[in-house]
């Protein structure tokens, strides 16, 4: 298929940076060795490469109790004669290619698989997966990082980069992107929400069952599973767009401002596209998590973000529909090559709010760039972050938002407001479906500009230090300057 064509051709120049970047060739990576991620080096996974995630789940929520079979449709890259998965629940088997195979987990976030029978380089690689596990008992990291949110009744798996380990196996790192069907039972009484269009739902023997779609390439981490009582909107956008908006019920007095937001979301869409092109994904939505699962924060999961309550505490809050969406264009339709690459997509949905401010009447981009220059003092260690390569414990730094931010603003006001449109539709054009790195994007801006964008880069994404003015318009020619 076009689209498998596609994102093979975007993933085989990202491995040539990580080839050129990573201590480890691909090539020489053991099973569990990771994909190569400098930041995070044991994240994903070399061997194969998944096109399809199948998970057919069961979850009990006043138990915690997850189990299913996750059917992973792969094509191995190398000869195997083992491979590893990212996955910390409990592996009940696993086949391969229908072969009862050995798997033992490495302590750590990785299951080594011994395939039945030889894969061959090129081969279709078919893994079974069948598991059972509570996911919220299950710690990483002492516990300071979780995928699964629990509520009073129900969960929500939700995180960056770590998520799906909670809830499926997988080749857990952006540059694997694949398309998922996610059927998921439950309680009768209950919803569960997942990404994409909801292609069935039916109730038997006091269980629903929802069947979700999401048939454009996804990162692992962009994929979400919440399940509670929620409240339920749906309709269809005027371009024809599924819309499936989920409400927590403990929302109570924020119930008002969530909906006064997420219901935006087309409207604030239609602007979107104005700048960065046509939406890429073929459903829209939101989930909004209630105070007990704790989410202090929100993510956008692919179609369908999930916002905490937190959001809403004082009123309506367009900015970070704004945000989460367009990271559907920023971070998961062109997705990163390195996690380092955060900037692409923080940089760009903190802008995406200025450039809404600015549409609203409520400030303009420039007001904000000026606000928030002024905002962190020269000494502030806000300062010693950079954007362009923040460090591992600092992707989702302020920095990488705030500055970000100020590093886009300097470059529209750098090449106008023509070129700038251009870099950002060129952008979305020539990764579609992709991975692409910060480097890439200094060169395409180069490119669609003509000009040589080195020290404003370097200034505001690479450069410890606050830079010395906060971005500028050019001054301009008396004649043009002078009212009318
Ligand atoms: N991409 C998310 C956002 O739009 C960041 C969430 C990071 N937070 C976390 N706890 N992992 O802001
Ligand atoms: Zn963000």
């Amino acid at each position: 298929m076009a689209r498998s064509r596609l994102r093979r051709a975007g993933a085989a120049s990202v491995t040539a940076v990580l080839l050129a970047a990573g201590p480890a060739t691909v090539a020489d990576a053991a099973p569990g060795d990771g994909i190569g991620d400098p930041y995070f080096p044991t994240y994903g996974n070399t061997g194969y490469d998944v096109e399809h995630y199948d998970l057919r789940l069961n979850y009990q929520p006043d138990t915690d109790r997850l189990s299913g079979t996750a059917t992973l449709v792969t094509e191995a890259t190398e000869d195997l004669d083992k491979f590893s998965l990212d996955f910390l629940l409990d592996v009940t088997s696993i086949r391969v290619n229908g072969k009862k195979s050995a798997f033992e987990s490495d302590g750590g976030h990785k299951v080594i698989v011994t395939p039945g029978a030889p894969v061959d380089s090129g081969d279709q690689m078919t893994v079974v997966v069948k598991y059972s596990d509570v996911p919220s008992s299950v710690e990483w990291n002492q516990g300071q990082v979780t995928g699964w949110h629990r509520s009073d009744d129900g969960a929500i798996a939700l995180g960056e980069p770590e998520v799906a380990w909670w809830w499926f196996p997988s080749n857990d790192h952006p540059l694997d992107k694949a398309t998922f069907d996610v059927r998921i039972s439950v309680p009768e009484d209950y919803k569960a929400v997942s990404n994409g269009i909801l292609t069935s739902q039916f109730t038997r023997a006091g269980r629903t069952v929802y069947s979700w779609r999401q048939d454009e390439p996804a990162a692992t981490y962009l994929a979400t599973l919440a399940v509670g009582k929620y409240e339920v909107n749906t309709g269809t956008t005027a371009a024809g767009l599924p819309v499936y908006n989920a409400y927590d019920p403990g929302l109570d007095s924020l119930l008002g401002p969530a909906k006064a937001s997420i219901e935006r979301s087309e409207e604030i869409l239609e602007f979107q596209e104005r700048d960065f092109g046509p939406y890429p994904f073929n459903a829209l939505g939101g989930i909004v998590a209630g105070p007990d699962t704790g989410l202090g924060y929100a993510l956008e999961t692919q179609t369908r973000p999930v916002y905490s309550h937190a959001f809403f505490a004082a009123g309506s809050n367009p900015y970070v529909v704004a945000h989460e969406l367009a990271h559907q264009w920023w971070g998961n339709h062109v997705s990163v090559a390195r996690w380092q690459d955060i900037w692409l997509n923080e940089g760009f949905a903190s802008y995406a709010e200025w450039m809404l401010s600015e549409h609203e009447g409520e400030g303009t981009a420039q007001e904000i760039a000026d606000y928030v220059y002024d905002s962190y003092p020269e000494d502030d260690p806000f300062w010693k972050v950079k954007p362009g390569d923040p460090g591992a414990d600092s992707v989702f730094h302020s920095a990488v938002y705030d500055r970000g931010a100020l590093a886009v603003h300097a470059l529209r006001l750098e090449v106008g407001e023509e070129a700038f449109g251009d870099i950002l539709t060129t952008w979305q054009q020539v990764h579609a479906n992709g991975n692409a790195t910060v480097e890439e994007f200094v060169e395409l801006a180069e490119k669609v500009s003509g000009q040589d964008l080195t020290e404003l880069f370097d200034t505001w994404l690479y450069t410890e230090g606050r830079p010395a003015e906060p971005p500028a318009p050019r001054a301009m020619p008396q004649t043009m300057a002078a009212p009318a």
